[in-house]
């Protein structure tokens, strides 16, 4: 088990340290980057992810290339584009790149900021939506439903989706978490199952498929999720699969939350459908553990996210409040 002291990325010494989430839950390691194009290895192979935690990846990458002083901007822009539907990662670059005019310790000093800013952020949103849910559901104790790891390892430190659960558990108000397995790459049965156990929150890990027939049997009171990017009409891209949940959800009038910080609200993208929708390689869902689960060249379609409409989503709620 990973220390709870422990941020999911942070600074230490000229080098970026991450928890390497391509190793858990098998085995909790950190790894220490001390290069642009290991950072950009390392998120594009997902051993850094969710949206938050690649913003603080995006400000320290900066802090990392300001250091060495070579092509700095060169270095910034192949990272904000490492990876393209969370918006948090560019975000994230430019905030420390404004500062390199004052000079490599500016731009550090503004990345360690955005850490402790995320953390504060995430806590205030979750606590938010928290209260929201109190207020949404009368049946005590919760049964919550989530999709995709919202949680510390997506963030700096506290978690978003997962964040709420946090606060809820720590008030005695959660009954168990529905832990969707997030096909392919199993973000929700290797990353969220591990943070729940690590916390001692009752959960069950469920095959996606089977999240909408959870919902009609009446087993969750809300659904909770985090997001990669908010367009400015409310639409929210998200891990694949959760446009789905949220179909199901409203069939079955089971409130849908979307928690993130401000930081993940794109003002400049009007709406949804202009959110860029990353798309991986095929082999993620045509073997498994290198071993083939489909024809040899079977043709794929592997969107990252896809992008649930506004009119879906009960609220997104941010360190503001439900918005
Ligand atoms: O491909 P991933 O694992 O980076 O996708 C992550 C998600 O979709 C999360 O739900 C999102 O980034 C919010 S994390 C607080």
């Amino acid at each position: 088990m990973g220390s709870v002291d422990q941020r999911t990325i942070d600074w230490d010494d000229g080098v970026v340290v991450l928890v390497d989430q391509c190793a858990l839950p098998g085995e909790y390691r950190l790894l220490r980057l001390r290069t642009v194009a290991e950072l950009i290895d390392a998120i594009q192979r997902l051993a850094i992810r969710g949206a938050p935690a690649l913003g603080a990846a995006g400000a320290l990458g900066v802090a990392l290339a300001a250091r060495h002083g070579v092509n700095v901007e060169g270095e910034a822009e192949r990272l904000a584009q490492a990876r393209p539907t969370a918006v948090n990662l560019a975000w994230g670059v430019r905030r420390a790149l404004a500062k390199l005019p004052s000079g490599a310790d500016a731009v550090l000093a503004e990345a360690l900021a955005v850490l402790t800013e995320d953390e504060e952020l995430c806590r205030t949103a979750s606590g938010h939506a928290a209260d929201l849910i109190r207020e949404l559901c009368p049946r005590r104790p919760l049964r919550l439903l989530t999709h995709c790891n919202a949680g510390r390892l997506a963030t700096v430190s506290w978690g978003t989706a997962l964040g709420v659960v946090w606060h809820l558990h720590a008030a005695g108000e959660v009954e168990y978490v529905l832990v969707d397995e997030t096909r392919p790459l199993l973000q929700g049965a290797r990353l969220t199952a591990w943070e729940l156990a690590d916390v001692g929150v009752p959960y069950r890990v469920l095959p996606d498929v089977a999240a909408a027939s959870a919902l009609a049997r009446g087993l969750v009171d809300c659904v909770v999720v985090g997001a990669d990017r908010v367009a400015a009409n409310g639409d929210v891209a998200n891990k694949v699969g959760t446009y789905g949940l949220a179909l199901a959800a409203a069939r079955h009038r089971v409130p849908f939350l979307v928690v993130a910080p401000s930081s993940t609200l794109d003002e400049h993208t009007p709406s949804g459908d202009l959110i860029e929708i990353e798309e991986r390689h095929a082999d993620e869902v045509t073997s498994w553990g290198g071993v083939p689960t489909a024809p040899a060249g079977a043709p794929v379609f592997n969107p990252a996210f896809d992008v649930t409409p506004a009119e879906l989503i009960t609220a997104v709620v941010t360190e503001r409040g439900p918005g």
